[in-house]
């Protein structure tokens, strides 16, 4: 039996997942809960799952077969799960993670093309039944996300950005939306606001399903 809480956060690359996670778990932290921060692909405490990461993420892997690569991030979701969140979730703890299946079933299956379907079957050999009691969407428009990254990376402007980089941002942060209207397990939060409101939004959830 599993005592734990089992918490995923999902979104399109540049919705400020990672800054979000991070004050919710100092937050939780600080009232004395134990909690455990991991993310996917890969995972915080596994060795096997974050080789996989650095092989599905290697730039010079430009060939990768689209199934190939929803094969190993299904695999290093298996190893992680039964490694880490898993192990952590029968200790008692609350486990945040940043991205799981849903990733897989808006870029696998809808960005990419394998399908929805498909895409859902072969997760579910990985995660036999092991799903997130609750899933955060941290929302943003394309535009806004993709500014973000920009940003972050090289301090390029909006207007220099090419067309197919937002249509794929914006086919991604769609198909959130679309998952997200099917599973009641997924509350969307406004991530186009102030990082301190984000968090407060997620907090609010949280302690509405009484995670903790
Ligand atoms: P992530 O580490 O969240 O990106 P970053 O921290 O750089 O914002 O995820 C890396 C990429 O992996 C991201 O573009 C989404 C993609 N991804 C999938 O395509 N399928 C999956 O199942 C997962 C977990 C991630």
């Amino acid at each position: 039996m599993t005592r734990g809480k089992f918490v995923t956060f999902e979104g399109p690359d540049g919705s400020g997942k990672t800054s979000v996670i991070q004050a919710i778990f100092d937050y939780i932290s600080i009232k004395g809960h134990s909690v455990y921060k991991t993310r996917e692909p890969g995972g915080n405490g596994s060795v096997i799952a974050e080789e996989i990461r650095e092989l599905i993420l290697d730039v010079r892997h430009t060939n990768m077969d689209p199934w190939t690569e929803a094969l190993l991030y299904a695999g290093a979701r298996r190893q992680h799960l039964t490694e880490v969140i898993l192990p952590q979730l029968v200790q008692g703890s609350i486990v945040l993670c940043d991205r799981f299946v849903d990733s897989s079933l808006v870029y696998q299956g809808v960005a990419r093309g394998l399908t929805i379907d498909k895409v859902k079957e072969l997760n579910k050999l990985a995660v036999q039944g092991n799903m997130p009691e609750l899933t955060l969407l941290i929302d943003v428009p394309a535009e806004i996300g993709l500014e973000r990254i920009y940003r972050a990376k090289d301090n390029r402007q909006f207007d220099r950005l090419d067309q197919e980089s937002l249509e794929f941002h914006a086919t991604v942060r769609d198909a959130f939306l679309s998952l997200a209207a099917e599973e009641k397990r997924i509350h969307i939060i406004d991530g186009n606001q102030a990082l301190e409101n984000v968090i407060e939004d997620c907090i609010k959830v949280l302690k509405q399903h009484e995670i903790f």
